[in-house]
């Protein structure tokens, strides 16, 4: 079919994650390399609403792929939840002679997409950009992996003091309702006990395991508790109730909270944001529209929105195994 897409806007949305900026790179150069005009739409949705768009070329791009957060910025647009705000979105776009989209962020970012595409009919491609990883039909999502670095470099650091003064640490990590980063964080700076909401373990049956691992020698523990875990939704509570139930530990609690979000985006981010950039131009012009670009098995796929946005996080059995058995 022939494919009458010629100008393309960008835009991030959501929750920032690193590797958001090598993503919008990936998407202008990939419109430089196939002829087509690119235009940046400033913080998301909401920048659609107000206008707030840049002609970008190759050029625009330069000394991004290293930077942390969106140079074009995010937002949790309200007004775009609302059928006027979609309207007078939907018309700055025609006005501007914009003929499709490609939108980076989570789920929130898709739905908004699909109720667009609903409502006007209009090209739109996903890019799965949160720390998260919780979009279905893609194996990572851009910044997961910084996430996970960022999060084991402050549980290191942890642990040393910790160590030092034979104490407990409750590490509260982010995830929003996915424990994807809790996990295998958790695994990969040596957690005691990973609390995620996928997998309710107990406030019993995890001090219970404290006591067996403090008889067995252990003088310091790592806990990570996901922000979603059912008996982590108050952290200092567990705290409390840890301290009080077994006897001889001193317990310290630490939010990591956003600095998970920023940084420098890791090798691993910066490929799969580049990949996927070149991906979602490569499918508005083979006249795809409404799908999510992803990753499965190390090959690129499109995911319609509707299945992209579907809930339930999917969290590997074995994962859980292997934790289970590293903190014997
Ligand atoms: O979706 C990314 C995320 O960082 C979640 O992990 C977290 O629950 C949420 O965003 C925090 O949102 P905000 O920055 O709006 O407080």
């Amino acid at each position: 079919m022939f494919n009458t897409i010629k100008k393309i806007g960008v835009l991030t949305s959501g929750g920032d994650s690193p590797g958001m900026n090598a993503a919008i790179r990936a998407v202008v150069r990939s419109c430089a390399f196939n002829n087509l005009e690119c235009v940046g739409i400033y913080r998301g949705y909401e920048g659609l609403i107000d206008g707030d768009f840049k002609n970008l070329n190759a050029r625009s791009v330069k000394n991004l792929i290293n930077r942390g957060g969106t140079f074009l910025k995010s937002a949790r647009s309200a007004e775009f939840r609302t059928k006027e705000g979609r309207k007078i979105a939907y018309n700055n776009l025609i006005s501007e002679g914009i003929d499709a989209l490609v939108t980076i962020g989570g789920d929130g970012t898709f739905r908004g997409a699909l109720v667009f595409d609903e409502e006007f009919n209009f090209p739109i491609i996903g890019m799965p950009g949160t720390i998260d990883n919780d979009i279905n039909g893609t194996d990572f999502t851009i910044g997961y992996d910084t996430a996970l670095n960022t999060v084991v470099e402050a549980i290191d650091k942890i642990r040393d003091t910790a160590h030092s003064h034979n104490r407990l640490f409750l590490v509260e990590v982010m995830g929003r309702d996915a424990g994807d980063i809790a996990l295998n964080a958790g695994i990969g700076a040596g957690a005691e006990a990973i609390l995620i909401p996928e997998q309710n373990i107990g406030k019993e049956s995890l001090v219970e395991s404290l006591r067996r691992s403090k008889k067995s020698g252990k003088t310091s523990s790592i806990i990570v508790v996901s922000e979603g875990d059912q008996i982590g939704k108050n952290i200092f509570e567990v705290a409390k109730y840890i301290e009080d139930n077994l006897k001889g530990y001193e317990v310290r609690v630490t939010v990591l909270g956003h600095i998970q979000r920023g940084g420098s985006p890791s090798c691993r981010d910066r490929v799969l944001a580049s990949r996927l950039g070149v991906a979602s131009i490569d499918a508005l012009l083979a006249n795809k529209k409404n799908v999510m670009v992803g990753i499965k098995r190390h090959k690129i796929v499109t995911i319609p929105f509707s299945e992209a946005i579907k809930g339930d996080n999917i969290i590997d059995k074995e994962l859980i195994r292997v934790a289970d058995i590293m903190s014997i």
